[in-house]
């Protein structure tokens, strides 16, 4: 039970409010009554001290580099578990037994292909438009195509989406590189696991048969786990304030596509193997380094730093293991880029600024490299974070949708315009 131990003073009055606690983690102070008992809001541009929301699904703590999905500590999920157990996780709370897991396989398997029409759609765009550009208009699109599974106060319709968006985000996201590169879509294949699938969705050609790497597809379904969820990130935040109008799920993970895309979030896997290349070699990096901490220069190390972990991410380490994994079984020995990346995080994690400042590979750092040695170009980098990001996505969606208590989101500002002030008209302007 909350009690009433936070107080706040505005001039002479005093307000109380309720401290709520978490199961782990910092306790927050419920300040909901704030407006109308003062007559004031708060302010916390960027978020770095506010809970949007409650949630059970994903837990971080930024300083001691944890990461728990439904309390499962990333390494033993990304070493023990696959991909679709991790998404029935996520949704249903629980890791599956046998026969759930079958059944769950079972269906987003039967639900991977798409509308044949929308096969269509792809051909509307340009043939070098960048794969993402192709998956926030395709997902969207989705809504168009799926009616019988768009209302959102339905739950045998919420099953259905989910499912869908899950199977489906595979066939999209390879159709998007096929079409990008010229080659014919691959239909997806029920005989394949779901990471095996998308590779030969992706890599298989009607000339010849495509048999796939089991090592690499094990190491495409971790990559897929690491990236599945991550608390209330800006693009999960976006596909909840999305869903707490009511609007159907395709549009709501759209929403979350185009928001992961920017190059501070989703989009620094693909930036960050770019600035790899820019640097080019090992005695380049004290260069970018200075770059980096020049406050007059825009730059900024990508795959470095977070808003939450003030510490190793958890995913950066297991991505760099299966970079190695990846490339040995490849048979890349030296990789011109891999030895800057290292050097450049073991320099980086030496300097007083980086040190200072609590900035450490993320995600991002490592997972590009990872990526181009399974054969994917820079631009479907972000397009396979989003694949895998929709379930967790579809999972905070679900959530809200299903909490009594969700409202509309709708924040409030500090206004700092003109007051009020006359119509002039245009003869007595200057
Ligand atoms: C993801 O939120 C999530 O969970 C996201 C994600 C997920 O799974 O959903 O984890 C995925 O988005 C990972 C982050 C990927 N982005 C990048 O790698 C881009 C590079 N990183 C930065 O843009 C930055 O670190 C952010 C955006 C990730 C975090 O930004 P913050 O928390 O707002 O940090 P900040 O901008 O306040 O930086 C604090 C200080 C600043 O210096 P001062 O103003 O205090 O002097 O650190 C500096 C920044 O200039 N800084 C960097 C830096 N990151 C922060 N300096 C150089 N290089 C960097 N990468």
């Amino acid at each position: 039970m909350a009690e009433k131990n936070a107080e706040l003073q505005v001039g002479v009055q005093n307000h109380a409010f309720d401290v709520l606690d978490g199961t782990i983690g910092p306790s927050v102070v419920d300040i909901s009554s704030l407006y109308n008992d003062s007559g004031m809001f708060t302010y916390d541009p960027g978020f770095t001290s506010t809970a949007s929301c409650e949630s059970k699904i994903t837990y971080i703590d930024g300083d001691e580099g944890t990461l728990l999905y439904r309390g499962y500590p990333i390494e033993q999920l990304a070493n023990h578990g696959d991909f679709l157990e991790t998404c029935y996780l996520l949704l249903y709370g629980e890791l599956p037994t046998k026969a759930e897991k079958d059944d769950f396989v079972h269906r987003v398997t039967y639900h991977t292909m798409i509308h044949e029409q929308m096969s269509r759609f792809f051909s509307g765009f340009r043939r070098d438009a960048h794969p993402m550009a192709i998956m926030v208009g395709t997902v969207g699109a989705l809504s168009a195509f799926y009616h019988d599974s768009t209302d959102i106060a339905d739950p045998h319709q919420r099953m259905v989406a989910s499912l869908r968006m899950i199977a489906k985000m595979p066939t999209i996201a390879a159709m998007a590189y096929k079409y990008h590169v010229g080659q014919p879509f691959v239909y997806p294949r029920n005989d394949l696991d779901y990471a095996s699938n998308f590779l030969h969705m992706c890599f298989a050609v009607p000339c010849e048969e495509y048999k796939v790497n089991p090592v690499l597809a094990r190491a495409m379904d971790r990559i897929f786990i690491l990236h599945a969820d991550h608390e209330q990130n800006a693009s999960t935040s976006t596909v909840r304030l999305a869903g707490s109008s009511g609007a159907n799920p395709f549009a709501c993970i759209a929403a979350g596509i185009a928001c992961l895309w920017g190059p501070a979030h989703g989009g620094a896997n693909e930036a960050a193997l770019t600035m790899l290349s820019e640097i080019g070699s090992v005695d380049r990096i004290p260069e970018f380094i200075e770059r980096a901490k020049d406050k007059d220069d825009p730059f900024r190390l990508m795959g470095f730093g977070h808003r939450v972990y003030k510490n190793y991410d958890p995913r950066a380490r297991i991505m760099q293991k299966t970079t190695h994994e990846v490339l040995g079984e490849l048979g890349i020995k030296d990789d011109p880029l891999l030895d800057v990346a290292m050097e450049l995080e073991k320099i980086a994690l030496n300097d007083d600024y980086f040190v200072d400042k609590k900035l450490y590979p993320n995600i991002d750092f490592y997972s590009g490299i990872t990526l181009r040695a399974l054969g994917f170009p820079t631009n479907m980098f972000t397009v396979l974070f989003a694949l895998a990001r929709t379930v967790g996505w579809i999972a905070q969606w679900k959530e809200m949708v299903e909490d009594p208590s969700q409202r509309i989101g709708r924040p409030r500002q500090l206004y700092t315009g003109y007051e009020q002030r006359d119509y002039v008209s245009i003869d007595q302007r200057r």
